[in-house]
């Protein structure tokens, strides 16, 4: 393999669209030089990263996120095996955690299959940090019945 990829060579073997890889760049997450034409290349370890951004992305992580964590590393180098370790352990925690939260929602949704009220007041589908009117602010708020 080159030692420099070109961004259609990022694309093929990464399995990415070419604009997938140009978005990843305006958004800091890979980095790419010019050659003498002008034109990008990326180093080969850039593959590494972009398959690291594509399962945490399948994981529900957020671009921003992922950049975060990428940043975390020393000198902004790839991630080797021991960062891998690093960052699924934080992003598997993550992933627990939605887990947990959709299961509850989904026990949340059978509960009010029933009802149809949606109310600010009783229904367990308003998360209790949600930003809620005062008691009684949105009058007639709870629905038929
Ligand atoms: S819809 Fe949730 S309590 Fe009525």
């Amino acid at each position: 393999m080159p030692r420099e990829l070109t961004v259609g060579d990022v694309a093929r073997r990464a399995g990415v669209r070419v604009s997938t890889l140009h978005y990843y760049e305006s958004k800091g997450l890979i980095t790419s030089g010019r050659n003498g034409g002008n034109q990008r290349r990326y180093p080969r370890a850039v593959l590494r990263r972009v398959a690291v951004i594509r399962i945490a992305q399948r994981a529900g992580l957020s671009l921003s996120e992922i950049r975060q964590a990428l940043e975390s590393l020393p000198d902004g180098r790839q991630p080797n095996r021991r960062d891998w370790r690093r960052l699924s352990s934080a992003w598997r925690q993550s992933l627990q955690d939605r887990i947990e939260n959709l299961v509850k929602l989904r026990d949340q949704l059978e509960s009010c299959m029933g009802c149809g009220c949606v109310c600010f007041r009783d229904c367990p589908l308003h998360a209790p940090d949600d930003a809620l009117p005062a008691p009684g602010r949105l009058a007639g708020e709870h629905g038929p019945g």
